[in-house]
């Protein structure tokens, strides 16, 4: 936002940051959450005050501390890799002592959602060690074991750290799955030559997920969601989390010049946007269901009705909550910036400041936004709001900077209609700079 005084303070608060412990002795971190939000966050920002905002960087100095910052983060957090097959433990403690917590096994979100910024690592600093670690975890995903998984591209959940083995096959774009598929496509857009298996892939995933988990609600066969595969049948269920899956489409379709991908990226993104517009605070709820039309794919235990108290708002809805919280989160948000991208259609900008005066209007706190415990009640004032004390990190760094960016000027940044992108957003929506050709 070009705040140059903003930028100074930020940087002289990280030269003075010790990256290599944890304020309490023994207070195991993540990995995943560790390296999206705070190792993309350094790398982002020297991508950014190295180029577009070079002018905000009133001593280069304090510029360079962010890429040597990254680097002690990165080595501190590289034991948690030192497991038999490579794939490493979530969580690690940095000190007294450095080590592993020691996790059986660990999610394809936490496994499959670090190359992007461990490759970026290694290109800035020429250290290879970094991009090896998380690729060798990676290569796990790309080429599962056991074999003969049913639905070609999606994979299983959880893999064990002692043979790199899947544990399960519960397959979609939930929790526990949803940025690996994000980064496959992301790599691709890193470096289309190096990462062409990473996009094949994604091509799988997503023809997978068109054909096997695509549902239209019986009361709203003009809605589409992406439905969880599980015990070899797709439930009709679906989270925020899950709503990402717009925009991977819609940058999918555009980096591989493919309208089909595109098209259905944006009916996605229409779809759970609608899931906001139809709930009675304005957001959407962390998870919902409906019941599936085509009753194909559906075994029929797992495709229910609505209980009772659902059953008229499922009528125009087509879905009914069945967990009313919302934490701030931006996938939604995310999808309808792709949407607005790939197209220049001013709609998705109007739902954009349709969501944003709403969540404006129901988190906004003194001194900061609040998580809301159900967002399925219209409050009749400020004392009926049940909140969340907590404002995630990700409210500033992805939410509102989607939000920001939906109406901001065309940009080098910016996500590109002709798919010629110059950065790529990581899944904490920190924009890295792509791989010079
Ligand atoms: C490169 O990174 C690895 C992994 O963190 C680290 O152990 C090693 O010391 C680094 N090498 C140099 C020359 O900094
Ligand atoms: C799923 O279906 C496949 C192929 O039809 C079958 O081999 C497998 O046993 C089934 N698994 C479960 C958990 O039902
Ligand atoms: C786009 O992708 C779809 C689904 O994979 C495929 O059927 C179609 O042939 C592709 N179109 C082009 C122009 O590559």
């Amino acid at each position: 936002m070009n705040e140059a005084e903003i930028v100074d303070k930020i940087l002289r608060q990280i030269a003075k940051t010790d990256f290599s412990a944890t304020a309490e002795n023994n207070q195991a971190i993540s990995l995943f959450e560790t390296t999206i939000r705070y190792l993309g966050g350094l790398l982002s920002a020297y991508d950014l005050l190295s180029g577009p905002f070079k002018h905000l960087v009133k001593e280069p100095r304090l510029r360079d501390t962010l890429l040597e910052k990254a680097q002690i983060l990165a080595n501190s957090l590289s034991i948690a890799f030192d497991t038999p097959s490579g794939v490493p433990d979530d969580e690690i403690i940095f000190n007294p002592k450095p080590r592993q917590v020691g996790n059986p096994d660990n999610s394809i979100t936490c496994i499959g959602t670090l190359v992007l910024e461990w490759t970026r690592l290694s290109d800035l600093t020429g250290n290879l060690t970094y991009a090896a670690l998380a690729q060798r975890a990676q290569a796990h995903l790309l080429h599962p074991k056991p074999e003969g998984f049913r639905l070609p591209g999606l994979v299983g959940t959880y893999v064990r750290l002692n043979d790199g083995a899947f544990e399960d096959y519960q397959a979609g774009w939930g929790g526990g799955s949803d940025s690996y598929y994000e980064y496959l496509i992301k790599m691709y857009a890193y470096d289309p030559v190096s990462f062409v298996e990473y996009k094949d892939s994604w091509v799988a995933a997503a023809e997978s997920s068109m054909k096997y988990l695509a549902s239209h609600p019986t009361t709203r066969t003009d809605l589409t969601f992406l439905g969880e595969f599980r015990g070899n049948s797709t439930v009709p269920m679906s989270s925020h989390l899950a709503s990402v899956c717009g925009g991977s489409f819609i940058l999918g379709g555009l980096l591989l010049q493919n309208q089909t991908f595109v098209d259905f990226g944006l009916e996605l993104s229409k779809s759970y946007y609608e899931v906001y517009r139809q709930s009675p605070s304005g957001i959407g709820p962390e998870e919902f269901r409906w019941v599936d039309d085509h009753q194909e794919l559906t075994k029929a235990a797992a495709n229910r009705p609505p209980p009772k108290k659902w059953r008229s708002f499922y009528e125009t809805s087509g879905y009914w909550p069945t967990n009313g919280e919302f934490i701030l989160r931006p996938e939604t948000i995310e999808s309808l910036y792709h949407a607005y991208r790939a197209t220049g259609d001013q709609q998705w900008q109007a739902w954009a400041w349709e969501a944003f005066e709403t969540l404006n209007l129901r988190t906004r706190v003194e001194g900061g936004f609040s998580g809301l415990h159900n967002v399925m009640t219209k409050p009749h004032g400020d004392k009926d709001v049940q909140r969340i004390d907590k404002m995630e990190s990700f409210w500033l760094a992805e939410t509102l900077k989607y939000l920001y960016l939906i109406f901001a000027d065309d940009a080098e940044y910016q996500v590109r209609s002709d798919g010629r992108m110059k950065y790529v957003f990581t899944t904490e929506a920190h924009p890295l700079r792509i791989r010079h050709k």
